[in-house]
């Protein structure tokens, strides 16, 4: 009796100290958005759901330690409590408002019945304070479902989508620009644009600078030359900026270091003006791209690009399809598929990377610095009032316990007065015996009914400190600066997976040979003028 009370004590006690922690499943082509002090990452093909996305929703906080190599303990899987309705990979994401990450484009699949999602939408919204995933209400024309491009957002809460690659059977490449404006009830709108690019560009990185302009870096395209289909890399130094003051696009030719061409890399902005670029892959076999790392400076009339010295013994090893997004100083690069000189990936990244971009080393071990040690105060606040809780909840079930034994004893006496029976005798005992175990039963029932406010109370605790908007405004005005652009998707022409046997979402028998290889693309007369 007193064990079960002492064990569900500390069940309770437990339940209100310990959050859940995952172990880290390798996967590429998940989403990921910053917001706060967590860095979230949503579906992706998982090692144990290849070759579908999967419905994983978790988070990596960062007000806690944690070893790069083994982040699991600063690792909260939501998965189960968010309710995922769908599968979905290859999604391209942005950080909407205070608390929503928009996700755009990629494949879904419904849960229960595993069937790819072949509807027109291509849109969800998932609400870091409810956990929930939703289909938000548009009005307009929705922009074909897509693929392998990047979505950004900017001060004003409009999504900018740019061209990419439709999904099915033959792929069509896109070359239009659409806006979604989620500030006005997520509202599409098609832009007529002066001097846009003639040819598309698919696995590119995106990201907006403070002053309004999208830089597009890299990625591929696709053109017919003499009936020929060439697929292949553009030329990392032709730059496509967008200023979306004006709806016109820009070239411009960058100067600096000399940069590999790549496809399906990443990229994070500083508060500099500098994007640092991380891994991709080029040629049909989606070989390594050297430097990894490169950083382009905007705050230069003329972009330049730069190879930073990396001042750590660790690196990271080279990877595809993973995500970067920029926190505080640090670079956070997480999963991917990890690129080889040879052939296409064959190992899928568990890990997460940490890069301080104040020095450009890569740090093993993660320690919050101070604004983070002041979220950590207002979680230790929510934690002594769970324990005060949980004391004062133990405090009422002891009275109870106490009054029913109160109760109990009274009983006894009564029936001891009123049924006199020989100490020992059949009556008695019989009747003893059952008082006893309905005792027992209305205690079990009372504790068992105060556990339950008692994680009802959890649940509200948890609710109280997800909500805790103390440090949000603040992340918030890094995060709009720092926009960050998450690598993405790209098939390569025999989608392999875990089994070894050709594979392509939305194809039964492989998708097409769509990737020829090719030196890289220069437009040789750019289809639009030079900004002046
Ligand atoms: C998320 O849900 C909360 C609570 O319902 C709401 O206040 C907030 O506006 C939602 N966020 C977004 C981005 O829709
Ligand atoms: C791509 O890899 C295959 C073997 O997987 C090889 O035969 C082929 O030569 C490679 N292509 C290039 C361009 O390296
Ligand atoms: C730590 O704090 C300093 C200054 O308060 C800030 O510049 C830096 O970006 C912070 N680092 C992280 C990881 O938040
Ligand atoms: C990523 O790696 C996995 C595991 O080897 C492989 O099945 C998959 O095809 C790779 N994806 C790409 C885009 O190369």
């Amino acid at each position: 009796m007193d064990y079960v009370l002492i064990s569900q004590f500390f069940i309770i006690l437990l339940s209100l100290t310990i959050s859940v922690e995952s172990s880290t499943v390798a996967r590429y082509g998940h989403s990921s958005a910053l917001i706060n002090d967590r860095l979230y990452i949503i579906g992706g093909f998982s090692i144990s759901t290849q070759p579908k996305g999967s419905n994983d929703v978790f988070y990596l906080d960062l007000t806690k330690p944690f070893n790069t190599q083994n982040p699991a303990s600063a690792l909260v899987d939501i998965t189960q409590s968010s309710g995922m309705p769908l599968l979905i990979a290859w999604a391209s994401s942005t950080v909407l408002g205070s608390d929503g990450i928009l996700l755009f484009g990629g494949y879904t699949w419904s849960l229960s019945t595993g069937n790819s999602d072949t509807s027109d939408n291509a849109l969800y919204l998932y609400n870091t304070t409810t956990d929930q995933l939703t289909i938000p209400t548009v009005t307009g024309v929705s922009p074909i479902r897509r693929r392998e491009m990047k979505i950004v957002c900017d001060n004003n809460e409009n999504i900018y989508i740019y061209s990419g690659v439709s999904l099915g059977e033959i792929p069509q490449w896109f070359t239009d620009m659409n806006i979604l404006d989620a500030n006005s009830g997520f509202k599409w709108v098609l832009v007529p644009m002066s001097n846009a690019p003639t040819y598309p560009r698919a696995d590119y990185t995106a990201t907006m600078l403070p002053n309004g302009v999208i830089v597009y870096i890299g990625g591929r395209t696709h053109m017919v030359t003499d009936g020929l289909v060439i697929e292949t890399e553009l030329n990392i130094n032709q730059l496509i900026l967008y200023d979306t003051k004006d709806a016109t696009w820009y070239p411009m030719q960058a100067i600096g270091a000399s940069i590999d061409n790549r496809n399906s890399h990443s990229a994070v902005l500083t508060l500099d003006g500098k994007i640092i670029i991380y891994g991709g892959a080029k040629g049909p076999n989606l070989t390594t791209v050297t430097p990894s790392l490169a950083i382009l400076d905007t705050s230069t009339t003329v972009y330049t690009w730069s190879i930073p010295q990396i001042s750590s013994q660790f690196y990271p090893p080279p990877l595809m399809l993973h995500t970067a997004d920029l926190f505080g100083n640090y670079m956070i690069i997480a999963y991917g598929n990890v690129t080889n000189g040879a052939t296409s990936p064959v190992e899928v990244n568990q890990n997460i990377y940490m890069l301080d971009t104040g020095t450009f080393s890569w740090i093993t071990s993660y320690t919050p610095n101070i604004s983070s040690v002041n979220t950590n105060h207002s979680t230790s606040v929510g934690l002594l009032i769970g324990i005060i809780c949980a004391v004062i909840v133990f405090l009422v079930i002891i009275s109870i316990i106490g009054w029913l034994l109160y109760k109990k004893y009274k009983k006894r006496q009564l029936i001891r007065n009123s049924v006199i029976a020989t100490p020992g005798s059949e009556i008695d005992r019989n009747y003893m015996v059952e008082s006893d175990e309905r005792d027992e039963r209305d205690e079990f029932s009372n504790i068992n009914n105060n556990n339950n406010r008692i994680s009802n109370l959890t649940n509200l605790t948890n609710h109280t400190s997800v909500s805790d908007t103390s440090n949000r405004e603040d992340h918030r005005n890094s995060s709009t600066t720092d926009i960050t652009i998450i690598s993405h998707s790209r098939p390569s022409s025999t989608y392999k997976d875990t089994y070894g046997t050709s594979y392509h979402p939305s194809y039964s028998n492989g998708p097409p040979s769509y990737y020829t290889p090719h030196g890289g693309f220069t437009p040789k007369s750019p289809p639009y003028s030079t900004r002046n």
